[in-house]
Order: C-alpha cells, then structure tokens, then sequence
C-alpha cells in the first residue's frame, strides 16, 4: 500500500481574515457588543488535518511562532470537536494536527479558522452528516468569528459579527500584513474601547445605537476599487489597541509613507494591514517594510472558506 492510500484522515484549510469596516456598538448584557463588520477572508490559510482516535488530542506547529497556543481544552479548535460529538452523539474521540499561517492572538481570527476547519473535518471523518445551517449554529456558539471562516469571502457580520450576509466583491485586493510578536487579548481591547467612550466622550464618538456598514464600503467592494475601498476603511477597535500599543502607530504611518494606500488594525489587533493599489505595489511596501525591520507578508482576498482538501 502506498502512502496516499494508508492516509485516512481529513485535511482541511480555512483562511484567516481582515475586518475592513468594523463599527462597534454598546455593550450588551451577554458581554458582547453589538457590532457591524465587513469581513475578507485573505490568503494566510490555517491547515488541519483530522484521524480517528479514541480521545480528543491537539498538536499544533506552523510558519508563526505557535509557543502561545494551548493544546488543551482552552484551544477553541478542541472545543469544536467536542461540541461537535456532544451535538451528533458521536462515541469516539479525533486527533487534530493544526498548521498554523496566520498569527497568533493577532486579530485576524486564526482560532476561528481552526474552529471552523475541525467542524468541517470532523464531520466529514465522523460522517455525522450536518447540513451547512447546522455548522453555522455550531459555529455561532464558539465564537463570534467563527461563522465567516467556514464561509469566506467578503461579508458583511452584524449582532456579534455572526449573522453573515455575503457581499459583492469584484475582483481581487491586494494586502500587506504587518504582524506583531506580541499578541493583544480581544476582551481586552473591547474593555479599552469602552473605558475611552466613558471616559473621554471629547476624543471619541459615543457608540452607535445600530451599528451599520457604510454605504462607501459595500460600493468599493462592489466596484473591485482599492483607491474607494482606502478611503472608506474604518475600524472602531483601532483607537482601543492603539491605546494599548502606541507602538504600532509609526508603523501605520511607515506603511502609509510608503506605497499603502491605507493601514489599520486588524479586528483587536495587533497585526496590521496595508491595502495596496496593485500586487506589485504591495510587493514593494513588503520588501521596504522587511528594509526596515518588519516581518510583512504579501496577501491578497477574497478567498474561500473552510473546505476540504
Ligand atoms: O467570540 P469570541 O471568543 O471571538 O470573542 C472574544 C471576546 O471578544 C468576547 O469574550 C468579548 O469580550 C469580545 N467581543 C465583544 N463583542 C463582539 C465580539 C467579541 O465584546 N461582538
């Protein structure tokens, strides 16, 4: 028997993403926000591969520095597997190997692609059948993220980031991906945002009532138009982990002095992302942002969702 034909488990790949509008509302009494985003799913892909077991096991490696990530139950990719054989009344157990590409804690919804790889590989290991509605629920209960990277593509979230409608997105947007060696906690940078509201109502807009996604970013992502889709990036979060991490501010201003039409935080951070007019303008700013010191990584988006590989 060869190789190819002794492997039996499943591998699936799902992308991490950048918010490029994220409106931040108040702060609910389940301790979410109500919040409108308009998600991209980018070419940086988490790759798990799934085999039968009797218990529920976790390795992860990857090209990022992985030293943070727990391998037990505090690893949102093992909590999928079990909700999954909870929710399906599946007996046996799942090995899970997790490839990791996108960083660590860097806002860009890496644990959230690996939650949403393990529901799509274990259910097809398991062959416990769900319809794509019922991956979305189970998705929905593991984190607000994790719904948009079992659909990829550009869409728009709304209530936690969770109730997905796709959006019209021509063509293709070129990024640059600043990462950050240290992680920021999302709670954290949501607690931020919040503290600034109350405390300097003069710095900062109070929260929506009903946040919404400008009209200006569904036209650019319609229209495929990186210079509209510049102009209209917005991220509520960003002055939060700016806050936290004055640091990454000279490097946005680096970026934008040097080819990016536009940076921002992506999600909680701290990564960054520059958007660029065309790949060989992102291929520049990557090369001049590595001159300076900086890891960037050249990606672009839409791309797909969770599926098998
Ligand atoms: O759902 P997820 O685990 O990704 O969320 C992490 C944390 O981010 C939440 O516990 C909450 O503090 C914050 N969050 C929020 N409002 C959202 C999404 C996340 O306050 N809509």
């Amino acid at each position: 028997m060869t190789l190819v034909e002794e492997f039996t488990g499943v591998r699936v790949r799902a992308p991490g993403k950048i918010n490029v509008f994220l409106e931040v509302g108040a702060l609910q009494a389940d301790g979410y926000h109500e919040l409108a985003t308009a998600f991209q799913a980018v070419s940086l892909f988490e790759d798990v591969v799934v085999t039968a077991s009797d218990d529920f096991t976790l390795a992860v490696t990857g090209t990022v520095d992985t030293s943070g990530v727990p391998e037990d139950d505090r690893n949102l990719a093992l909590r999928a597997a079990k909700l999954l054989a909870a929710e399906t009344g599946y007996d046996g157990g799942v090995h899970i190997d997790i490839r990791k590409e996108v960083p660590v804690a860097g806002g860009m919804g890496g644990g959230s692609a690996d939650a949403a790889a393990v529901l799509v590989a274990c259910d097809a290991l398991w062959g416990t059948g769900l319809s794509s509605r019922q991956l979305h629920a189970l998705a929905a209960r593991l984190g607000a993220d994790v719904p948009f990277a079992l659909k990829g593509g550009t869409a728009i979230g709304t209530g936690r980031g969770d109730d997905l409608k796709p959006a019209l997105a021509r063509g293709r947007f070129e990024w640059v991906i600043v990462p950050n060696p240290e992680g920021l906690s999302t709670p954290s940078v949501y607690g931020e945002l919040d503290r600034h509201r109350e405390q300097h109502p003069v710095d900062i807009p109070a929260a929506p009532e009903t946040p919404d996604v400008d009209a200006d970013v569904l036209h650019a992502l319609r229209a495929g138009d990186a210079r509209m889709l510049a102009a209209a990036l917005r991220n509520d979060l960003q002055a939060a982990a700016l806050r936290l991490r004055p640091d990454l501010a000279e490097v946005l201003e680096f970026g934008e002095a040097n080819g990016a039409l536009a940076g921002l935080v992506s999600g909680s951070g701290p990564s960054l992302a520059f958007l660029a007019e065309s790949a060989e303008d992102a291929r520049g700013l990557q090369q001049t942002l590595e001159r300076a010191g900086h890891e960037a990584i050249h990606v672009h988006g839409p791309v797909h969702g969770a599926r098998i590989v």
